[in-house]
């Protein structure tokens, strides 16, 4: 990968320093810091919302590129309609400019995309690129990037409950076969395995409703480096630390 050539010199690091062989297949990021990186420069937050999404671009490139398999982003919450409505309207912008251009995005036509959220309260224009861009790239073949919107962990523990409760009640299924798989496949995230590591750029390090059955056993790893100054090293570093620790799954 002479790609990383830079990359390794940078960080003063040997080629074996990372192991493609033991890379985390699924990498989920909280994408923090957006809003002070615009304050730092005197510029309104949606800039630094804008340079966001050209880092979040940057960034599902690279990870396809050096063989990651899921990428699951956090781009607006259940909790973030309580901005001013001038940043929601331009994260809404954003994203339908987003949707709009994915061709542009996509990595050479290899990147799926998908969505996990409750997205019906979208307007209709957002729906539709959402509908048109997830069957575009429905049978790439390369990263599926998981974009969370009016995504709230908690609201989609209690999708999934009501989902099994109406089960129930139907007689579809017997409470004595409720199971962590039976929750787990209600999720919007059914068919994607749990995150192996978390990216939290910005410097909070809690989860923010982000993830919270999927995270049982994820690595974390946080920075104090803000969303739009997140680069391909930053990727690499925290893929580098991951690669250090001991994962045990409450075994010994
Ligand atoms: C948190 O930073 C970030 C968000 C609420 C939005 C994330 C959106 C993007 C990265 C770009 C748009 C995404 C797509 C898919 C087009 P913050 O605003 O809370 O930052 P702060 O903590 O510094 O205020």
């Amino acid at each position: 990968m002479s790609f990383l050539k830079n990359i390794f010199k940078i960080r003063n690091w040997k080629k074996s320093d990372i192991d493609y062989n033991k890379l985390p297949a699924h990498i989920a990021i909280i994408m923090d810091g957006n809003g002070r990186w615009a304050k730092k420069r005197a510029l309104p937050r949606s800039v630094g919302h804008r340079e966001g999404a050209k880092t979040l671009k940057e960034i599902t490139t690279f990870c396809g590129e050096i063989g990651i398999k899921y990428l699951t982003v956090y781009a607006f919450s259940t909790e973030n309609w309580k901005r001013p409505k001038s940043e929601v309207d331009a994260l809404m912008n954003l994203l339908l400019d987003y949707l709009k251009n994915a061709e542009t995005h996509i990595g050479g036509k290899s990147v799926r995309i998908q969505v996990i959220g409750d997205v019906s309260v979208f307007d209709d224009k957002i729906k539709k690129e959402i509908d048109r861009v997830t069957k575009l790239t429905s049978k790439n073949t390369g990263l599926i990037l998981n974009i969370a919107l009016n995504y709230g962990s908690r609201a989609e523990i209690v999708h999934a409950a009501k989902k099994i409760a109406k089960e129930v009640s139907e007689g579809k299924l017997k409470v004595d076969d409720i199971d962590e798989k039976v929750l787990n496949d209600g999720l919007y995230t059914a068919m994607i395995p749990d995150p192996d590591l978390l990216i939290r750029p910005g410097g909070e390090k809690r989860l923010s409703n982000f993830l919270l059955w999927q995270s049982a056993y994820t690595e974390f790893w946080y920075t104090d480096v803000l969303w739009p100054d997140f680069k391909k090293e930053h990727i690499l570093d925290a893929i580098f630390e991951y690669q250090k620790r001991n994962r045990r799954f409450g075994g010994i």
